[in-house]
């Protein structure tokens, strides 16, 4: 089995688990998590036999999103700070986030978002980024880029106008509020919601009843729900979104914006309510 520093990978038969584990950041993600992942979502797309994929988090959340306390100081572990790195490099880091995502949603195998504690901005995409998702009861939702001081990029707003709608989309991304999981699935944001106990076996359940239906049509549904879903809100230029990000990260009120965040966010006793 391949190894990652920031990921485990597992399978059972037919069905793969892909584990966000970074634990003691509650699985925040730099940009090695970004890269590893895109690797094994290329993994499993090696692996015939496994049908489906459930991504989860270890620890106590599914993801705290884009790691604040690595070495980019731009909110974004896919935008390095301007002056610490050639044009080329920053634009190739720039693009880490979307590939992650691009990766992730174009997968072979169905995918299973197994969600919990957390799961914010960029852990928030990523679940975006899933075939199906379950949620345990208590489950919290925020998307804090703009509050950061940059745009929401990865191809984010997109996605959530396919799976949300254009006002909702707007609202939670302008607004940066937290929802929560009953809330999520009125959104039609979430397949199942279910007790913290339960999760596990909710989402190992759904799994048996995608893998008990012949392997071919459900992948060709996969596709066509998927073209289907391009058709009605392209993302094929979301690309751009990591040269917006590039310049608006190098804005001094952006960098004010996400130094004050991180202040109040993770620092002890400057935690926000
Ligand atoms: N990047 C880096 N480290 C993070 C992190 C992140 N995005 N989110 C959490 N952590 C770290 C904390 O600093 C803390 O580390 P420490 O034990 O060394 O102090 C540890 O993970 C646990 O987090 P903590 O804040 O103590 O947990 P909590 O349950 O009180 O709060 C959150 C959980 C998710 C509400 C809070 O951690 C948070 O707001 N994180 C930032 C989320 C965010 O804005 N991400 C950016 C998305 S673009």
């Amino acid at each position: 089995m391949t190894s990652f520093e920031t990921l485990r990978i597992d399978t059972e038969g037919e069905l793969g688990f892909l584990t966000l584990n970074r634990p003691d950041r509650l699985n925040a993600m730099n940009g090695v998590m970004l890269d590893e992942l895109a690797q094994a979502a290329h993994w499993f797309d090696q692996r015939l036999d496994v049908r489906v994929v459930i991504v989860r988090g270890a620890g106590r959340a599914f993801c705290a999103g884009a790691d604040l306390k690595g070495a980019s100081s731009s909110g974004s572990p896919s935008a390095p700070p301007p002056g610490s790195a050639s044009w080329q490099a920053r634009r190739e880091a720039s693009q880490r986030g979307l590939r992650m995502a691009n990766a992730i949603e174009q997968m072979r195998a169905v995918t299973i978002a197994q969600l919990h504690g957390y799961a914010v901005g960029g852990g928030f995409l990523l679940a975006v980024s899933c075939d199906l998702r379950v949620a345990a009861e208590g489950t919290t939702f925020f998307i804090p880029e703009v509050e950061l001081g940059i745009p929401l990029t990865w191809g984010g707003v997109p996605r959530m106008v396919r799976e949300l709608g254009p006002a909702l989309t707007k609202e939670l991304v302008m607004t940066c509020r937290r929802f929560d999981a009953r809330e999520a699935k009125e959104m039609r944001f979430l397949n199942r919601v279910v007790p913290a106990d339960r999760l596990e076996a909710e989402a190992r359940a759904l799994a048996d009843s995608v893998l008990a239906m012949p392997a071919v049509p459900v992948v060709i549904t996969k596709d066509q729900a998927n073209a289907a879903a391009e058709a009605m809100v392209p993302a094929r230029t979301a690309y751009l979104e990591g040269d917006v990000l590039i310049g608006v990260s190098s804005d001094p009120a952006s960098q004010e914006s996400r130094a004050d965040y991180a202040a109040r966010t993770l620092t002890k006793g400057g935690k926000k309510s």
